[in-house]
């Protein structure tokens, strides 16, 4: 069965849309997240592949992931987010008109995981969606969530990054499983808040949608007896070419942005770029001349929890007490599509 769909591939990486309008009236009003309890150490790993912590930490930067309890789905850990993000937003379940769901692995395919967050929340006014994304998923929905708030269509909206990325990954590929981690992270988004959102871009390019794949279990390779015997199922990574993007694709995203706002790197206090690799974050901030005291790299406890990693990373950063009033953060992701994606807040220190 051919894995193309026999469109022509691109000669070229294109060029990322030209920038579009500032975002204004769209805020962030509370942020939550949630890890599991349960850790697989570098150590762990190094009994069931032949790995080592050395190499692990020396190439990732992960010494530790959270996994999920076998009686946990997506939505188990996304409602926990949620329920810290609508605490500190100041609001209930019933406030919500809208939740959005990123994640690559949902509790079922169908209904989407959306519809059992929306259950374990008792989000009773909201609709519920999900956006598939990878690892750009959750700026994906913060997008989509921040149009539909702009557009005065939904006034309280909640966007939930969460994943389960331990149940599609092959603890038999030392090139894999070192990696991926389960968490989920939330944010309220209204019309009121104190991160106000300047800037939201999202793109795709779909030349490179087999460089992260899970390849069987859907329309184009359905589940059978030999998709499970071949670990088609599992998450698979062209790792090095993955790197290679990911650091060329996120400093050209975050140069976008700034560009459109007319703003210089000095003018950022925080850049936040998707959690997946220390090596990839050290590279993008490198590429902007940055301190890395000003770059948010801290997935040595988590590994890459992909839709999730920008939210936890940012409730840590809020909960760490260094966002000050005025600070302007970067939150920059790239995932599998490939897409990517770019968004800009200021700190206004306001609550609602
Ligand atoms: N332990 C020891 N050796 C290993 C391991 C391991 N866990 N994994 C691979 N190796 C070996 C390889 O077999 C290879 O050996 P060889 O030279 O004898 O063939 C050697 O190490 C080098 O392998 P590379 O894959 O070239 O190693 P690299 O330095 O590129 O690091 C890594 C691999 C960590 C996966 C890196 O490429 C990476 O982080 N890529 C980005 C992955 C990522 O962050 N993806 C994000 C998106 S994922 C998503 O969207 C869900």
């Amino acid at each position: 069965m051919t894995q193309r769909s026999g469109c022509e591939e691109p000669a070229v990486l294109p060029p990322p849309s030209p920038p579009p309008a500032r975002f204004l009236g769209v805020s962030i009003a509370g942020v939550g997240s949630y890890l599991p309890t349960s850790t697989i150490t570098n150590a762990d790993l190094g009994q069931r592949v032949d790995t080592s912590d050395e190499w692990i930490v020396t190439r990732t930067g992960i010494r530790e992931r959270r996994i999920a309890a076998p009686d946990q789905a997506t939505s188990d850990l996304a409602v926990h987010a949620a329920r810290e993000a609508l605490a500190q937003a100041r609001l209930s379940p019933a406030d919500l008109d809208l939740v959005i769901l990123a994640t690559a692995t949902p509790d079922t395919p169908v209904p989407p995981g959306s519809a059992w967050l929306h259950r374990h929340l008792g989000a009773v006014n909201a609709a519920a969606m999900d956006i598939s994304a990878a690892c750009s998923g959750f700026l994906f929905a913060m997008h989509t969530g921040a149009g539909l708030v702009r557009a005065e269509m939904h006034r309280n909206v909640l966007v939930v990054g969460a994943e389960t990325l331990t149940r599609i990954t092959d603890y038999t590929d030392r090139a894999t499983c070192i990696l991926f981690g389960d968490g989920a992270g939330a944010a309220v988004i209204g019309q009121k808040g104190y991160l106000e959102l300047l800037y939201s871009h999202i793109g795709t390019d779909s030349s490179g949608r087999d460089l992260i794949t899970v390849p069987a279990g859907g329309s184009r390779e359905p589940a059978s007896a030999a998709t499970v015997e071949g670990k088609r199922h599992f998450l698979q990574l062209q790792g090095r070419e993955v790197f290679r993007r990911a650091v060329e694709t996120m400093t050209r995203a975050g140069q976008a942005a700034l560009d459109s706002l007319g703003m210089k790197v000095s003018d950022l206090a925080w850049l936040v770029p998707h959690q997946a690799n220390l090596r990839i974050t050290q590279a993008v901030a490198s590429q902007f001349d940055l301190p890395p005291e000003r770059v948010v790299g801290d997935m040595s406890g988590t590994g890459n929890t992909s839709a999730a990693s920008l939210p936890i990373a940012l409730n840590r950063l809020q909960g760490s007490g260094r966002l000050k009033p005025g600070d302007r953060i970067m939150l920059v992701a790239f995932g599998a599509g490939l897409t990517w994606a770019c968004q800009v807040y200021e700190n206004t220190g306001v609550p609602r």
